[in-house]
């Protein structure tokens, strides 16, 4: 078997001596300290790599990725992202963006078992049940599945204002906006679904944190 990963390693050495060839000081600065403005919370899918699709460079993005963009409450590895994200680089915006096509999201409407990512998508199921009537009410398939995508961003938006992290931030009186985007993987057009979330006001009283 050739070995595909070497055209990796040889691109990551050309990489290098391009940018030192428009800025010799360019990995100086960026060993230095970073200071990223956004959080993106996007799907793993390699279509949608985040830096590449909004035109950002290294340094410009905080980065957390998982199966279908999710912002589960038990989820560790997400939870310390964010807290790093909001409370320690003091990011002003943070950015949900899923994206048309997501397996996951298609996998989720589907009744088979697909083994232990069924213990993952069950949370996007509950997201189809919160919109259940939306949903049985678009008959073609591949619509029903794009807003899904749609609505499923939506409420990581929302799962994401009722953190306690989100939410001592905004008591702060931290600047912190939440966004919710869907790519679009035929036009490579990234859609914002306007759900822009500034504060607890925002959010069911249920889940307002004193
Ligand atoms: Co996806």
């Amino acid at each position: 078997m050739e070995k595909s990963y070497h055209k990796l390693l040889d691109n990551n050495k050309k990489w290098v001596a391009d940018q030192l060839s428009i800025d010799p000081t360019y990995f100086d600065k960026l060993a230095q300290s970073q200071h990223p403005e956004y959080l993106w919370i996007g799907c793993s899918d390699s279509r949608v790599p985040a830096n590449q699709i909004t035109g950002t460079q290294p340094g410009d993005v905080f980065v957390h990725r998982n199966i279908a963009n999710m912002v589960i409450h038990s989820d560790m590895n997400m939870l310390s992202v964010l807290s790093y994200a909001v409370e320690v680089l003091k990011v002003k915006h943070i950015i949900v963006c899923g994206h048309y096509g997501c397996g996951g999201v298609m996998a989720a409407m589907e009744n088979k078992q697909f083994g232990l990512i069924d213990n993952w998508l069950r949370h996007i199921k509950d997201v189809y049940r919160l919109h259940y009537k939306e949903l049985n009410s678009i008959q073609d398939k591949k619509q029903k599945a794009d807003r899904l995508v749609e609505l499923n961003v939506i409420e990581q938006v929302q799962d994401l204002g009722k953190t306690s992290i989100v939410q001592n931030a905004w008591k702060r009186e931290q600047p912190l906006h939440l966004h919710g985007w869907v790519y679009d993987v035929k036009d490579g057009l990234i859609k914002d679904l306007d759900v822009n979330f500034k504060g607890t006001d925002d959010l069911h009283s249920v889940f307002h944190l004193d």
